[in-house]
């Protein structure tokens, strides 16, 4: 799949919630590798960012699958982790602010709430059940799929609109948005 099969706010479609997969099958592994795929075209088109992660709902497919990139800091290590049917079973330490993007907000980053660190029960690509904890930027990138799965995007937890979103200039470096000149005017996040 290409980066095109991606879908972007303010298609409502990511508002919906996934349903969980019974039984793993080569269907789901298809829908793996179109996922891995679509994330890594992506990728290739962006300069400073990297696929982190992605969930079906994001090309459109309403499954809970979610993959996650199994090194956040090094490109060329190209593989995902697949979690199905990902829970959190705990949450755990402090609440804290940090910048998120998402495949599906084009161009628009913005500071998110999230827990420190919790543990996931989840099953693996090949259906077996897994559980482990996560923190730091791992933690925040499961809680961000995990709300994909449940037709949540990282937008709805920003309360204050003002102020609150970025993007990216041409060096990677991020940069303030102005809410009513930007995001309201060209209706990009909200129909
Ligand atoms: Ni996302």
């Amino acid at each position: 799949m290409k980066k095109e099969d991606i879908i972007t706010l303010p298609c409502p479609r990511l508002r919906h919630k996934s349903a969980k997969v019974h039984v793993v099958t080569d269907e789901t592994k298809g829908l793996i590798d179109d996922m891995v795929s679509a994330a890594l075209d992506w990728e290739d088109s962006r300069p400073h960012e990297i696929s982190a992660a992605l969930a079906a709902v994001q090309i459109d497919r309403l499954d809970r699958v979610v993959i996650v990139r199994s090194d956040f800091d090094d490109k060329e290590v190209r593989d995902f982790t697949t979690l199905i049917n990902p829970e959190i079973v705990k949450y755990e330490g402090d609440i804290l602010d940090d910048y998120e993007g998402c495949l599906s907000v084009s161009n628009v980053y913005g500071k998110v709430p999230r827990f420190a660190k919790i543990r996931i029960k989840a099953l693996d690509k090949d259906g077996k059940e897994v559980r482990f904890k996560a923190e730091g930027f791992l933690a925040r990138v499961i809680q961000h799929e995990i709300d994909h799965t449940n037709g949540i995007v990282f937008i709805d937890h920003i309360r204050d609109l003002t102020d609150a979103f970025y993007t990216l200039d041409e060096k990677g470096e991020l940069q303030p948005l102005d809410y009513d000149q930007h995001i309201k005017t060209n209706s990009i996040l909200w129909d």
